[in-house]
């Protein structure tokens, strides 16, 4: 069984259906109205202790009433949450997410608490990083923490993974330097590197100057086309499985936990790791919200 640390984002999500998207200066109604466990942190917690991992947090909440909701969510799912702060002066961090009649979403945030942290609470927790497998962190909370966790695991030999999500203006090339294994969306990938992803070729292209960037193990991916990986000399396009999507909210957090949650650490299943990734994502997107719509290791047979 992998042990998994994510270093993340915790949000409390509001959700809401509407046929279109409403545009600005526009009012409009919308068809339902729900509150779900989020946050991109969060959902790749969830996701790596669905697919089987032992899963720890390290991240931030308000001293509030969402607060506590979203901690008792984690715990049910039996993840660590030792590593967890609940912050005095800060809010719990929250979502406002609108889903179309396509399945695309639209989602804001208020970071509250999740920018509450910073290099020395990381330090502080370091042997959550250190007795792991992989550690894994977004870009939903400070760019110094997570340089700091990657530090702390690459000196440890643990292996780290980076999901460049949301996208940033500016790399960070420290970062970088200490992420084995990097998991953009094509947009994600253009911004990084300034290559434009559209196809195999020119995702390879953004592969190596990712490469280039220090990073070893390269997975771009592609929407309903599926994930490209690059890695030791071998590339390949993973299909995706080809389903009706409702909701994508959380289609990329539950790849990176579910496969995280069966990767070696010597990367040698990379692709079946993908593959078992791109299943449980699958199902992720025919079922609305976020947590609620994560897949359990019995549901993701290959
Ligand atoms: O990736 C989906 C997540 O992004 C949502 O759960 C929302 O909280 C935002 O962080
Ligand atoms: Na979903």
């Amino acid at each position: 069984m992998n042990k998994v640390t994510v270093v993340g984002s915790i949000n409390l999500d509001t959700n809401l259906r509407v046929k279109r998207m409403v545009k600005p200066g526009e009012t409009i109604h919308a068809k339902e109205h729900y509150s779900a466990g989020g946050g991109k942190g969060a959902n790749q917690a969830v996701a790596a202790a669905r697919a089987g991992a032992q899963t720890t947090f390290i991240g931030a909440v308000g001293n509030d009433a969402p607060g506590k909701q979203m901690l008792e969510l984690l715990e049910n799912e039996g993840i660590d949450l030792t590593g967890i702060a609940t912050l005095a002066n800060e809010s719990t961090g929250q979502a406002f997410i609108t889903v179309d009649d396509e399945g695309e979403n639209a989602i804001t945030i208020y970071a509250g608490a999740n920018f509450g942290f910073g290099p020395a609470e990381i330090e502080a927790k370091s042997d959550l990083i250190t007795g792991s497998d992989f550690v894994i962190a977004q870009f939903e909370t400070p760019i110094p923490a997570t340089t700091k966790a990657f530090e702390i695991a690459q000196a440890a030999g643990v292996k780290t993974i980076l999901n460049p999500a949301p996208g940033e203006d500016q790399i960070s090339a420290d970062l970088l330097k200490v992420t084995d294994m990097i998991t953009p969306n094509e947009t994600e990938a253009e911004t990084i590197t300034g290559i434009r992803v559209v196809d195999e070729a020119s995702a390879k292209q953004a592969a190596d100057r990712l490469h280039e960037m220090g990073v070893a193990v390269v997975i771009i991916t592609i929407g309903a086309k599926g994930a490209f990986y690059d890695y030791d000399g071998t590339s390949e396009l993973v299909p995706a499985f080809k389903v009706k999507a409702v909701d994508t909210t959380a289609a990329g957090d539950t790849f990176i936990g579910a496969m995280s949650s069966v990767l070696k650490p010597d990367f040698t299943n990379l692709k079946d790791a993908i593959l078992f990734g791109n299943k449980a994502s699958s199902m992720t997107v025919q079922r609305y919200g976020a947590q609620p719509s994560i897949p359990y290791k019995k549901e993701i047979q290959l």
